[in-house]
């Protein structure tokens, strides 16, 4: 198994050293390919996604990645994670939410967010006007892309026994895109008879989350709404230091922690590691090792019960001893 790891910037480096050793624990002949991304490689070679990279990552099974750093104020730079997605087509951007054994986790929650990752208003079409007092971000939607992310939702649901699927838009208003992307999820639901289809315009949705977490199974929703969610609904579960996300494509895929480079938190040993070791068993599970994935999972929540965790869950382990808990959980 070839695994591609890009730590890229601020805690990225530190939360991916304790993955790849948990990785390499269960995995003992695991051979991994390190590439470069992001901001700090950028002020040293101009590019934050170099070619090597891009081959490094097709020529592995998968790749697990860290953070990057993304200054808004620097012009035309796109946020490196943004362009592996694009370039890739890792369309679907696949969110699990379980609660978990700790008094920060609200209890009985579990759902996945399915966000649709390649278009929306992250296609990157947009344009100002009126001397700089306009502007203007398009929000796409395509039928192809659409029907991909929803019957993606509906088979994941099905594989994981899931019992229905909430298709979550804003077609009340934004009649066009979301208009479009709801009538396909019920064209979907049609040849999905198995697992029932609902909805909910997405303000409720938000709402919702916070009365009751525990009625949602698989959330389907374009792009932006599952990111902004997907924030939302970790924050039940205990924060954003234990969310992770796969960025799945038909041949490439992509993990990651939901959490950014933090650069106030680099190099302090301080971050926690979990959401990063968690991204790596969902990697191991989406490569059919679910004996490796359950292994760190179970391990995971052992060290979360016995607040053997970092600062952010009320532990006082450093990012390096957080990891190395993991390790002595799997024994
Ligand atoms: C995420 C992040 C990214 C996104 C940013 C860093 C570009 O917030 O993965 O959710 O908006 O998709
Ligand atoms: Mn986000």
């Amino acid at each position: 198994m070839r695994i591609c790891v890009l730590p890229g910037d601020g805690i990225g480096p530190e939360v991916c050293r304790e993955a790849v050793k948990v990785l390499k624990k269960t995995e003992p002949c695991i051979e991994l390919i390190y590439g470069d991304i992001g901001y700090e490689y950028y002020t040293k070679s101009g590019n934050n996604l170099p070619e090597e990279t891009l081959r490094k990552v097709s020529s592995c099974d998968a790749t697990l990645f860290g953070a990057v750093t993304t200054p808004p104020n620097i012009e035309n730079y796109s946020s490196a994670i943004l362009k592996l997605r694009r370039h890739f087509n890792l369309y679907a951007n696949i969110r699990p939410i379980k609660s978990i054994p700790h008094q920060i986790s609200r209890p009985g929650i579990n759902m996945v967010i399915v966000r649709e990752n390649t278009e929306d208003l992250y296609s990157g079409i947009e344009r100002v006007e009126d001397n700089g007092d306009r502007a203007i971000n398009e929000m796409v939607i395509t039928r192809k892309a659409s029907e991909r992310i929803i019957r993606y939702a509906f088979s994941l649901a099905r594989s994981q026994g899931y019992k229905k699927v909430t298709c979550v838009h804003k077609a009340n208003v934004v009649r066009a895109a979301c208009g479009l992307f709801r009538k396909i999820a019920f064209e979907i639901a049609d040849e999905n008879k198995d697992i029932p289809l609902d909805e909910m315009i997405v303000d409720a949705c938000a709402m919702q989350l916070i009365r009751s977490p525990e009625s949602f199974d698989v959330l389907v929703t374009t792009n932006m709404f599952g990111d902004i969610l997907s924030d939302e609904a970790c924050m039940l579960v205990g924060g954003l230091g234990l969310a992770y996300s796969g960025n799945i494509g038909k041949k490439i895929s992509v993990f990651e922690p939901v959490h950014g480079s933090a650069p106030k938190h680099a190099g302090k040993n301080s971050a926690n590691p979990l959401a990063t070791i968690l991204a790596a068993k969902m990697m191991l599970e989406h490569l059919g090792k679910h004996e490796s994935a359950k292994k760190i999972e179970d391990a995971v929540i052992e060290c979360i019960r016995k607040n053997k965790v970092t600062a952010d869950l009320g532990g006082s382990l450093t990012c390096e001893q957080a990891g190395d808990a993991v390790l002595e959980e799997m024994r």
